[in-house]
Parts: C-alpha cells; sequence; structure tokens
C-alpha cells in the first residue's frame, strides 16, 4: 500500500481527536495527536517555571526534550514526556490555557514540526492540529478542516469534564475557549487556517460515527 496521509484541522472542541482516532483504527494507520506534544512541551516548561514569554528559553526546553507515543496495549496511545506518562497531565486547564505560549513561538513550532514531519516519513498516519495540511503535511493526500458551531463545541467540552467528575465554571470555560480560537486564528506562525484544498466538513449535530463516515465517504 502507498503511504496515506490524511489531515485534520480545526478549532478546540470540533472532535478532531475522537473523529482521528476512529479513522486511524479504521483505516489501521498511526495517529498523530500534534496538540498533545504542544501541550507536553507546555507541561514541562510550566513545572521548570520558565518564563512563557521567553522565546528562546522555551527553544532550549523544547531541544532537551523527549516525546513519544507508546501504545497502551489496549487500542490506545499514551504521551510520555521525557519517559514519564504525562497523558492526564497535559488536559489540566492550566496546561489547557497556557499551550498559547509555546504554540505562538515560531522557534518551538520548528522543532516540534520537525518531529512530527520526521513521524510521518515512515508510516501512513491521520493527524489532527491547527497547520497539518498547511505547514506538516502540504502533501497530505486527504485535508480536512472539522468545524462545528461553537455554542455546541462548549457543550460537548462540558460533557466531556463533567464526564471525567471534574469541577469547573461553565462561563469562564466558554470564554477560555474563544479566546483559545482567537489565538489559534491569528498568531502570525503556524495559524489555524481553512484553505481551498481542504474539504470542510461541519460536525454540529453528527456523532462522532456520523462525523468519521462523513469523511470516510471522501477517502472512498
Ligand atoms: O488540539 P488541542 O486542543 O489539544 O491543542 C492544544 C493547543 O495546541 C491548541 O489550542 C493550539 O494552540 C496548539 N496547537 C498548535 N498546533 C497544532 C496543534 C495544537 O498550535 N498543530
Amino acid at each position: 500500500m502507498n503511504r496515506i496521509i490524511i489531515t485534520l484541522d480545526g478549532p478546540a472542541g470540533a472532535g478532531k481527536s475522537t473523529v482521528a482516532k476512529q479513522l486511524a483504527k479504521l483505516l489501521n494507520i498511526s495517529y498523530l495527536d500534534t496538540g498533545a506534544m504542544y501541550r507536553a512541551l507546555t507541561l514541562k516548561a510550566l513545572r521548570l517555571e520558565i518564563n512563557m514569554e521567553d522565546e528562546d528559553a522555551l527553544k532550549s526546553v523544547a531541544l532537551k526534550t523527549k516525546i513519544e507515543f507508546v501504545d497502551d496495549g489496549q487500542g490506545g496511545l499514551r504521551i510520555t514526556l521525557d519517559g514519564e506518562d504525562v497523558s492526564e497531565a497535559i488536559r489540566s486547564l492550566d496546561v489547557t490555557n497556557n499551550t498559547f505560549y509555546t504554540a505562538r513561538a515560531g522557534k518551538v513550532r520548528e522543532i516540534l514540526v520537525e518531529w512530527q514531519k520526521a513521524f510521518g516519513r515512515a508510516r501512513s498516519l491521520v493527524g489532527e492540529g491547527r497547520d497539518l495540511g498547511t505547514v506538516v503535511f502540504p502533501e497530505a493526500t486527504y485535508k480536512f478542516y472539522l468545524d462545528a458551531d461553537v455554542e455546541e463545541r462548549c457543550q460537548r467540552r462540558i460533557r466531556e469534564l463533567r464526564a471525567q467528575g471534574k469541577v469547573f465554571d461553565e462561563e469562564a470555560l466558554k470564554k477560555d475557549l474563544r479566546e483559545r480560537d482567537q489565538k489559534d486564528l491569528s498568531r502570525a506562525v503556524g495559524p489555524l487556517k481553512k484553505t481551498t484544498d481542504m474539504i470542510v466538513i461541519d460536525s454540529t449535530g453528527l456523532s462522532v460515527e456520523q462525523t468519521a463516515y462523513k469523511i470516510l465517504e471522501h477517502i472512498n
């Protein structure tokens, strides 16, 4: 089989992770969660109490960091940061709200993008993030832009956090999500962009299965 690269870009809460995981499973190819990499690096920088405004300091942390995806043996993936399993820690509110610092740093993006390209050189994959179809894999076989109504994206995130038993302020969460969208769309390097070569899928009102099916229709 020829190597195939499928990219899924889109805003937070559009359902990229669940859909990408399902697609990767169905097609029996790898899954690449690039947001998890920016999150892991952010977690490390926060723990080291690095000045998050200092791009060179963030770059030097990135150069000394090893981020890996490890098969959990049950069809899932865990993410490790210098050998430590941080799959849960990278989902904290603190990490979520500080990831824009690493995401906007061009010198950090260069390093992470290079890792992501290297991951894709050796295998077929479904990758998800913000700049996968534009910067990381511009030559991808299929490029999708997954969108959903902002209110629905907020509600999905609320349901997800409730299911995890987390306590949070709904209004603050909605505000954070909107702000994150704005930052992802407006940063100078690797912004979230919908380009004419992307197939736009609106998942508003659709289940994960229905969304994955819509994508598969294009792939078939
Ligand atoms: O996808 P997820 O919400 O986990 O991503 C966390 C953050 O990482 C995003 O808000 C975005 O700022 C950043 N990110 C990025 N480029 C990617 C993936 C994620 O800048 N390819």
